[in-house]
């Protein structure tokens, strides 16, 4: 392998793109000495703003900096898809710059409805969303960040077949950006603010991520897919069992996998809740970086393996792998030789089921045996590998006679990698099968489905896909569809079959001229004999400098689109005259402050979006969902209320239970109250990162210091703060409380609180946003 060559040319000169990383390392080496670091530590430490500041305050001196030093990270560049870059672009124009900090991109992936294929889909695409890609187009000029047109491709393989670099360190506003880990690459999935941050230059902030190491030893039989590695992982670990850890892949059977199919288990790392996931290069990573045309990248990193600088220790080498006796938090051996292939769900991707018990699963758990369709492809299974594999199912199964019985459907993750396989026929075998192939966009991956069976909604539905992600809905919208995620190879032998109940490994077939038929296991080729093909010239993508006469264009009247104002900052004194806007009881998440669904296509446009705010927020005093009253008793809607409180300039605050703000890490959640006018949420507890959110947006998260006193305020209540301004002066020091004055005319209650406010908070709060401050000091 690459990294295990001998070093006995010891390079003499650092390619330019690896300088700054070997520097920083150097300074890694030199603060934490002999200490042994695995692939990720060195390439995340490598990226630190302050090498030694970082590793060495709150960390014992270096000996626990996992999961405590607050991490300051200047990553090399951003990847945007379309859906979340709307609201990271209309901030970063908030803060006038000409142009991007570090290298960025935009991937027109996300809004392109998947129905009769490829070229009628994308057509309709472009048209209902023009004005949205018109946008980012123009956005994307002015700033000099690189735009991939509608069509281009899903933002994961096209990331991963153009920028993806080992020892690179990327944000990207999607949770599934991991999948660059497959070539080591440090990519971690951020909200829009979160990669504003980066794009302005500023230091990104990440607490520091602990090691769950997995080891894989033997080699994959021939049934078994990369993919089944991480679809076996998720049933090991849940979907929680990653949370606050990077995953790393080591061990001799990282040699045995295709760069591709490392790629597909670190994407899927998402789904286990993982900060990212990570292999280290192997001899396909080289293969893979030559056949998608990067011979110098290839050269590159064989470079910075051989180059010590002036040191002269082993650890002055920069190698793409775990330091020998790196230690792992959690450690978790697969034998792949033992592994066998697993179908995930329904509802929940770590539902995991062996597939030699999978028939008698669905039998006992009654889930439909009638499989309605297969889809392969998506941004997590659309390789080179992927798709020959199934073309040797596909033709063979031909051969005997068979069509699918379900129906198939087929998205290619790039235009790079459709060509290609359009170039080498095996498209043209899907089709041949009767296959649709879909654009090179997300299309049913994320509810871009139309779909063309009669299946009601409601009504009970198998289906099986070679994607990533399978909560409820998620597919068609339809919460009767029960979705099973597999390999490919076992989509498509299924579909074949038509039933969920099919074991391709040991059940036959009859063919229509009565014989048995029993597929061949599958087989296909790693990556293309010769080099990827490019594609269609349209969809290349559209890399220039900045361009300050560009006009970013949004329409005035635009229902999408709307440039965003800053917000106004905390005023020199102490907060007053707020007024309770509603009290709510039970669980309030982030898909309950801002409902997902038909309002996504408001994302571009705040004032908009926010007439979903606290839509389904439970009345705390009434039961009523929905609904909240003003002061002269008059019955509203929850957001109807705040926009007629924003009118009249009546500053409020929301008075919720435990965990305010779980589940995603959905900004809009944050924006959308603070422009309604909302300066203060207290609650019994926040989400973690809900409440961070909260504060970038220049909102006081506070807890009840009693969480009886939950009960003493109700809706309505006026209230002014004591001591708050003074803690943010004091940069997140200091107590606070709240002076209730009773609607009811009761008099007056104090109400102690507390805060989790950190200086930079503290600092983002007093300026208005995070974005405020942030302007200002460029
Ligand atoms: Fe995400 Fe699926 Fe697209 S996982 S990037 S929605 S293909």
């Amino acid at each position: 392998a690459a990294h295990t060559r001998p070093l006995s040319h010891a390079a003499s000169v650092l390619p330019p793109t690896y300088e700054k990383l070997h520097k920083n390392y150097t300074e890694v080496r030199r603060v934490l000495g002999d200490r042994r670091l695995t692939l990720a530590e060195k390439i995340l430490y490598s990226h630190l703003d302050n090498v030694e500041e970082s590793l060495l305050s709150n960390t014992n001196n270096g000996r626990d900096i996992r999961g405590k030093a607050n991490l300051k990270l200047n990553p090399d560049r951003v990847n945007m898809q379309d859906a979340s870059a709307q609201m990271a672009l209309l901030q970063f124009m908030a803060c006038n710059l000409p142009q991007t900090a570090i290298p960025a991109s935009i991937h027109c992936d996300h809004l392109i409805v998947g129905e009769r294929g490829a070229d009628e889909d994308l057509s309709a695409g472009i048209k209902t969303n023009h004005e949205v890609f018109d946008f980012l187009e123009s956005a994307g000029k002015k700033y000099g960040i690189d735009f991939w047109p509608p069509g281009a491709g899903i933002i994961h393989q096209t990331v991963l077949e153009n920028y993806a670099l080992p020892g690179y360190m990327m944000l990207g506003t999607d949770s599934h950006s991991p999948n660059a880990g497959g070539l080591s690459t440090i990519t971690i999935g951020v909200g829009g603010a979160d990669a504003v941050e980066a794009l302005v230059g500023a230091p990104w902030e990440l607490k520091a991520p602990k090691m769950l190491g997995v080891r894989l030893t033997g080699k994959l039989n021939d049934w078994v897919a990369p993919k089944d590695v991480i679809l076996h992982l998720a049933g090991l670990l849940t979907v929680r069992g990653g949370t606050g850890y990077i995953v790393e892949y080591f061990g001799p059977g990282v040699e045995t996998l295709s760069l591709t199919g490392m790629a597909t288990a670190c994407n899927m790392g998402a789904e286990i809740g993982a900060t990212t996931s990570i292999f280290p290069v192997t001899d396909a990573s080289i293969r893979y970086l030559k056949s998608t045309r990067r011979e110098q990248a290839a050269k590159d990193v064989d470079t910075l393996q051989n180059f010590s600088g002036s040191g002269s220790s082993e650890d002055a080498y920069f190698r793409f792998k775990a330091d020998e006796g790196a230690q792992y938090d959690e450690l978790i051996e697969i034998d792949l030789s033992k592994l066998e292939p697993h179908i995930n769900g329904p509802f929940t991707p770590d539902l995991s089921t062996p597939l030699s018990e999978f028939k008698k699963t669905v039998q006992e758990q009654e889930w439909p045996e009638k499989l309605s369709a297969g889809l392969i492809g998506s941004c997590t299974n659309s390789s080179y590998e992927d798709m020959t594999r199934v073309e040797s199912l596909v033709k063979e199964a031909e051969k005997a006679g068979l069509k699918p019985a379900a129906d198939f459907y087929i998205t290619p993750g790039s235009e790079q990698i459709r060509a290609t396989l359009e170039r080498d026929g095996t498209l043209q075998t899907f089709t041949k099968a009767g296959g649709i192939v879909l654009s090179n966009a997300c299309g049913p991956c994320i509810g871009q489905w139309k779909r063309q069976d009669n299946v009601e909604k409601g009504e009970a539905n198998a289906i099986l896909t070679s994607y990533n992600r399978n909560f409820r809905g998620r597919n068609d919208g339809n919460p009767g569809t029960m979705n099973f995620l597999a390999s490919p190879e076992i989509v498509t032998a299924m579909a074949f079959a038509g039933t969920t109940t099919f074991n391709p490994m040991t059940d036959s077939l009859t063919t229509p001229d009565g014989k048995e038929f029993r597929f061949s296991a599958p087989h296909g080729l790693e990556g293309p004999e010769t080099p990827f093909e490019q594609g269609k010239e349209a969809l290349n993508v559209l890399s220039q400098p900045p361009n300050a006469e560009e006009e970013v264009k949004i329409s005035p009247t635009s229902e999408r689109l709307a440039f965003l104002e800053p917000f106004e900052p905390f005023p020199s004194s102490d907060l007053s005259g707020l007024r309770v806007l509603v009290k709510i009881t039970g669980k309030c998440t982030t898909d309950t402050i801002s409902a997902a669904g038909p309002w996504l296509k408001y994302k571009g446009h705040l004032p908009n979006i926010s007439e979903n705010t606290l839509n389904t927020a439970i009345n705390a005093e009434t039961g009523e969902v929905n609904v909240a009253y003003d002061l002269d008793g008059s019955k509203h809607t929850i957001p109807e209320l705040a926009k007629k409180w924003k009118a009249a300039n009546q500053p409020w605050l929301v008075v919720a239970e435990h965990n305010y703000g779980e589940g995603s890490a959905r900004e809009h959640a944050a924006l959308q109250p603070r422009y309604l006018g909302a300066r203060i949420i207290v609650c019994k507890s926040f989400a973690r990162i809900h409440e961070t959110n909260l504060k970038k947006q220049g909102v006081v998260p506070l807890t009840f210091a009693n969480e009886a006193d939950y009960d003493k305020i109700n809706a309505g209540d006026e209230v002014s703060t004591v001591g708050l301004y003074e803690m943010l002066q004091n940069g997140g020091k200091g107590d606070v409380s709240l002076k209730v004055t009773k609607k009811d005319g009761s008099g007056e209650v104090s109400i102690p609180v507390k805060h989790a406010v950190s200086k930079d908070q503290a600092g983002f709060i007093l300026a208005g946003s995070a974005l405020n401050l942030l302007s200002k000091g460029l």
